[in-house]
């Protein structure tokens, strides 16, 4: 086993007082006053917190699996990312915020060179930085209507009639295009992005979108060997929608953006065939295919970016990260870089902070092997999960992972609730997804002891529901 143990991480959660305790509801208290703290589990002691454990201010100690919604690579107060930071290893990038578009460190360009391109993924030699997961999908499907408007222009300067237009928001040939999404997915909750976001309403209501086309996700069923034909069927059905929804698209759709694993629309995943095809036929139409890796890219799916596990030759046109990799962007083809300058641009464009972090945190993932301990550790994780589902059959069903990127389901919505808290209560700090799934997005650092305590904390709180 790769994964190595943080020095001085507890051994295992221990609880105070209930969920939420007093003093994290004092804080909610003050603290909802000026911002809205409804959906705060706890208030969390930062420096107290190490490894796997979370430390809230009640000095309760979790196991978190949820990992600040899986955006936590390396656990809490890592030593070497601490020691870097006292070294004055990011001093660089400590003094003041540049605008990296306009006056970026010289740092900058060697942690571009170093870090940022050594994880790209293969065939992607471009690379945008923003700073959140929103940003980094709003800009790759500009990217890509970029890219569709050269091509149809070939290659020509736009008119005077378009620069006209589009200045009273009336350009037709760019207000007809579009970008397919799947039905239960997330792509964040800016407004471009929301009108891709297909996991639930509150994230949609009363907010103006797109009326682009969805196409169903295949509906696919765990055990996989138990399903092998329907769950083929199923990925066959969605991929003629797709085929069909481009092909009706009369030339407007501009990308077809997916997530490798559905991460908030309750743990879909699909099998590298169907995800092989959508390439093809992406390919076929010359429509761009968007991997949306902002919650599984980093290496938590056993893979640094889930979409290898897909065995393409012809790798995805764009793909979208932040979470684990603590600042936003995406990759892609030069096909798809502006041709133009300010086409794609912010004030920030990405943080040299978090991206010194990253690279602190990309050295520890090589050196401890961090990425084959989450596979090893996932393996562990989902035949103890099937496990469990055995013992509580009629409560959990459908274990299912890639790496530590793992979920298992429960009937309905209210149940959902009753063992999420039944788990925070017991000292499992996770998250739902969809809408009866538990979710499991815990840091790289998670081993199999750490396995063990999640499941006996799951078995005892299924007991008890
Ligand atoms: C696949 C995916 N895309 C985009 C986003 C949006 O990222 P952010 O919340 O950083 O804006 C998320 C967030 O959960 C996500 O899971």
């Amino acid at each position: 086993m790769t994964t190595k143990t943080i020095p001085g991480e507890p051994t295992r959660a221990s609880m105070k007082t209930a969920i939420p305790g007093p003093r994290t509801e004092e804080l909610r208290a003050r603290h909802g006053r000026h911002q809205d703290a409804r959906t705060v589990h706890v208030y969390q002691d930062a420096q107290k917190s190490l490894g796997n454990y979370l430390v809230d201010v009640d000095d309760n100690v979790m196991l978190d699996v949820y990992g600040h919604i899986a955006a936590l690579p390396v656990g809490y107060n890592h030593p070497d990312l601490l020691a870097a930071w006292r070294s004055g290893r990011f001093d660089w990038a400590a003094g003041y915020r540049p605008a990296l578009g306009i006056a970026p460190p010289r740092e900058w360009v060697e942690l571009v060179e170093r870090t940022m391109m050594k994880i790209a993924p293969r065939g992607l030699t471009k690379l945008m930085t923003v700073t959140t997961g929103s940003e980094a999908v709003e800009n790759a499907i500009k990217a890509a209507f970029v890219r569709h408007a050269r091509v149809r222009r070939g290659g020509a300067a736009p008119s005077a009639e378009d620069l006209a237009a589009c200045m009273n928001n009336a350009q037709a040939s760019a207000n007809a295009l579009a970008i397919v999404s799947f039905e239960g997915s997330f792509h964040g909750r800016s407004l471009g992005s929301l009108s891709l976001t297909r996991s639930k309403a509150i994230h949609k209501l009363d907010f103006p979108a797109f009326p682009w086309p969805m196409v169903r996700f295949p509906d696919v069923k765990f055990p996989l060997a138990a399903h092998a034909a329907e769950n083929r069927a199923s990925e066959a059905r969605s991929l003629e929608q797709l085929d069909a929804t481009l092909k009706a698209g009369g030339g407007n759709i501009a990308a077809v953006i997916v997530e490798p694993i559905q991460g908030e629309g309750g743990d879909r995943h699909a099998s590298p065939s169907f995800f092989r095809e959508m390439r093809r036929i992406t390919r076929a139409h010359d429509v761009a295919l968007i991997a949306d890796e902002v919650q599984t890219g980093g290496g938590a799916t056993g893979t640094f970016w889930a979409h290898e596990a897909w065995g393409l030759d012809d790798p995805p046109d764009i793909v979208t990260f932040s979470k684990k990799m603590q600042l936003g962007g995406y990759y892609c083809t030069e096909e798809y870089a502006a041709p133009e300058p300010f086409r794609i641009f912010n004030t920030f464009l990405g943080d040299p902070i978090r991206g010194a972090q990253l690279e602190v945190i990309v050295e520890i993932m090589e050196r401890d092997g961090l990425i084959a301990g989450a596979r090893e550790t996932g393996e562990v994780l989902v035949r103890e999960l099937v496990g469990l589902a055995e013992r509580h059959a009629g409560l959990l069903e459908g274990a299912r992972g890639a790496g530590t990127f793992a979920a298992i389901d429960v009937k309905d919505a209210a149940t959902q609730l009753r063992l999420l808290d039944a788990l925070r209560q017991r000292g499992l700090e996770v998250g739902g997804s969809g809408t009866r799934s538990i979710r499991f997005r815990p840091a790289l650092v998670f081993g199999p002891r750490h396995v063990a305590e999640a499941i006996s904390i799951l078995d005892d709180a299924c007991k008890a529901l």
